[in-house]
């Protein structure tokens, strides 16, 4: 059977820092780290949301996160500018590996889904403005559990919807929370460390493979499965 592959989409696919050039409009040199700050926020709301039991989706994490970013930075925006921000977060850029990765995995035959805490509609929107929806057989979202990664629950979630069996399915995710999190649930898991700085955390627990980015992808879980059978 031919191997099923679950691809985080904020940070993975998706480019969460391709509204830098909308924020550079509005706050200025401080478009970048605004960024970071708003990214940060948002996945600490859906880790309390989740822990509390008090969900809301995504896209709310999303808003009081820039929320909180603009009061940090003590900026303060017209709820114009801040639905323009939010309306560009629904449709930012895929990174530039991402087409040709997916090409070549989707040519090798695996079984491709997109697998995120964004509401499927939100991720259906994205993948398909980033010109990439066609290479998923399906969207899997933890909205449906309404809890959020790494809850163990969503990882288990993610292998029903999908048809997939544990120890063969893969999760691919540039978040080590999330790499974390789905090799916790029984899952392999590939870390797309997108930059020479970007720290794994050490909890002891690696991930199956490392990649720079999407292209090394097949060789290396090809390698990876024959290691382990
Ligand atoms: C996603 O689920 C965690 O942001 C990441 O798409």
């Amino acid at each position: 059977m031919s191997v099923t592959v679950g691809f985080d989409v904020y940070g993975t696919l998706i480019d969460t820092h391709g509204v830098v050039s909308k924020l550079q409009e509005i706050v200025g040199a401080k478009a970048k780290e605004f960024s970071q700050t708003w990214r940060g926020k948002q996945l600490e709301y859906s880790f309390r949301r989740g822990l509390m039991q008090n969900y809301e989706n995504f896209a709310v994490c999303t808003s009081h996160a820039l929320e909180y970013t603009c009061r940090y930075y003590k900026e303060s925006l017209t709820k114009e500018e801040k639905q323009n921000l939010l309306d560009t977060y629904r449709t930012l850029p895929a990174f530039k590996d991402v087409k040709d990765g997916l090409a070549r995995l989707k040519a090798a035959n695996y079984r491709l889904f997109a697998f995120s805490n964004g509401s499927a509609d939100a991720v259906e929107t994205l993948l398909v403005a980033a010109g990439i929806r066609d290479f998923f057989l399906g969207v899997v979202s933890t909205d449906d559990l309404k809890s959020f990664k790494p809850n163990p629950a969503v990882y288990s979630h993610f292998l029903r919807k999908s048809g997939a069996s544990g120890s063969g399915a893969w999760l691919i995710s540039s978040n080590p929370f999330d790499v974390i999190g789905a090799i916790s649930a029984g899952m392999r898991a590939a870390w797309v460390q997108r930059s020479k700085e970007a720290i794994f955390d050490p909890w002891g627990i690696e991930p199956t493979i490392t990649v720079r980015d999407l292209g090394e992808l097949n060789d290396q879980i090809v390698t990876a499965t024959q290691k382990k059978t």
